[in-house]
């Protein structure tokens, strides 16, 4: 459920009229729900009731808007950060750092030095090379690392490829057959404290089944692991859960998910870890774009908005689907295909989508646009990048400035010896 819906015929962010800020703010626009953001939270939790010592840590990447990441800590969440970048923004937005967990295969030596100095609460470590450089950098700091080993299980999460982690030829983790003997080389070091696993087998899971194999090799990973008397007390089970795109799509349910996870780690007897990120913000963004023109194609008509495929990569990346509406539907719809305005067929957003009826000055919405929308964005074709808004009731803010093209050729020079 979110809080972008129709009111008295104009789509609205909650109590605001997306029209209010276009005229405001310019489009294209992201546009987030506070209230979504809010529920999803909420609903995410208390789909985890049975479990009972848990940290909560929001997929940073999934958007790393300064306000959304305010909201959550607000809702007790930490933080999964995958770049020092990340880090400092979960921090700014006030997230504790022991809430914070670092994940990613290319930590680089500043970032853990980095990491370490502001004492975050977990290093998810994904090699053992990277575990050996992550101790001495602790140890020569005089500081216990707390870690987790990623261990990579070899399981199809069943999503597109490019989004999927877990298999035995994707860069994450350590093979789970190596698992045990790597575990024992790390824990020895000085520096660290490795204290469990963490696994994330990929993003946008239709399905629980992939996910549950994997707890199970993981369940059975830690029996070992304890055998060989180590103390295995955090396990980190990252994100995944998808999100309804399209209306026909029925991914399960945090309660669903959660009931899950119960059963099947129920004897584990460890602190839980979850990284989630569609799952919260999806639905709680959407990106509102205005439609330049319409222009006649050999069959369907092309409706070209001021989105596009830098702005909103996803359909280009992924072929993903995202629902298109009109924010003032006038009953009619039609077939189209709707573009933007960059010069490479790739910028398709749809082709042959039944849609609401559009023409030209109208304003539009691609849905379930929150998470893995403005963090992929650059400024390919000189289009700069889109401003950000934040909705709460009645009101809303600029959450990000909308950066124009000639602010990124500032930060360009050309040198004196082309002058
Ligand atoms: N934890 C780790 C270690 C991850 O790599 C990811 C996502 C998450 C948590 C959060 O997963 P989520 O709950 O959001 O599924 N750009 C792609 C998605 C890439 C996901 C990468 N890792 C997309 O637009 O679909």
């Amino acid at each position: 459920m979110d809080h972008f819906a129709l009111k008295n015929g104009v789509m609205h962010a909650e109590d605001v009229p997306l029209p209010d800020i276009a005229e405001a703010v310019g489009t294209p626009v992201y546009v987030y729900s506070r209230a979504t953001l809010e529920r999803h939270a909420k609903v995410f939790r208390d789909g985890l009731e049975a479990v009972p010592d848990k940290l909560i840590a929001f997929a940073v990447k999934s958007n790393p808007n300064l306000a959304v990441l305010r909201v959550l800590q607000q809702q007790g969440y930490g933080a999964d950060v995958v770049s020092g970048g990340e880090m400092r923004r979960a921090l700014a937005a006030g997230i504790a750092p022991e809430k914070i967990v670092f994940s990613g295969v290319g930590k680089t030596a500043i970032e853990i030095q980095d990491a370490l100095d502001a004492r975050i609460g977990q290093f998810n470590i994904e090699s053992e090379e990277e575990g050996l450089e992550l101790a001495a950098l602790a140890a020569a700091s005089g500081r216990t690392a707390q870690c987790t080993l990623r261990i990579n299980p070899d399981v199809d999460a069943g999503t597109h490829d490019k989004i999927s982690t877990g298999k035995a030829d994707n860069k994450f983790g350590v093979p789970i057959d190596q698992a045990g003997q790597i575990f024992g080389k790390l824990a020895g070091q000085d520096g660290v404290n490795l204290r469990g696993v963490a696994v994330h087998i990929g993003s946008q899971l239709g399905d629980l089944a992939p996910l549950e194999r994997a707890f199970g090799k993981l369940g059975e990973l830690i029996k070992s692991l304890r055998g060989a008397g180590h103390a295995i007390t955090h396990v980190d089970l990252g994100g995944g859960l998808g999100v309804p795109y399209h209306k026909d799509e029925n991914p399960p349910s945090p309660a669903e998910y959660g009931a899950m996870v119960a059963r099947v780690t129920k004897d584990w007897g460890v602190s839980l870890i979850f990284e989630p990120g569609r799952v919260i913000a999806g639905n709680a963004g959407v990106l509102l774009t205005r439609v330049v023109r319409v222009k006649r194609g050999i069959n369907d008509p092309f409706v070209i908005v001021d989105a596009a495929m830098n702005d909103l990569a996803r359909p280009a990346l992924y072929g993903a689907y995202h629902d298109f509406a009109a924010v003032k539907p006038n009953g009619k719809g039609m077939t189209a295909n709707i573009v933007g305005p960059i010069c490479e067929t790739g910028d398709t957003f749809a082709m042959g989508r039944d849609c609401d009826h559009l023409t030209s000055g109208d304003l539009a919405v691609f849905r379930t646009a929150g998470a893995y929308g403005a963090t992929m964005a650059s400024s390919y074709n000189s289009r700069g990048f889109v401003a950000e808004v934040l909705v709460d009731g009645g009101k809303f803010a600029v959450v990000a400035d909308r950066i124009d093209a000639g602010a990124i050729m500032d930060a360009e020079r050309v040198p004196d010896w082309l002058a």
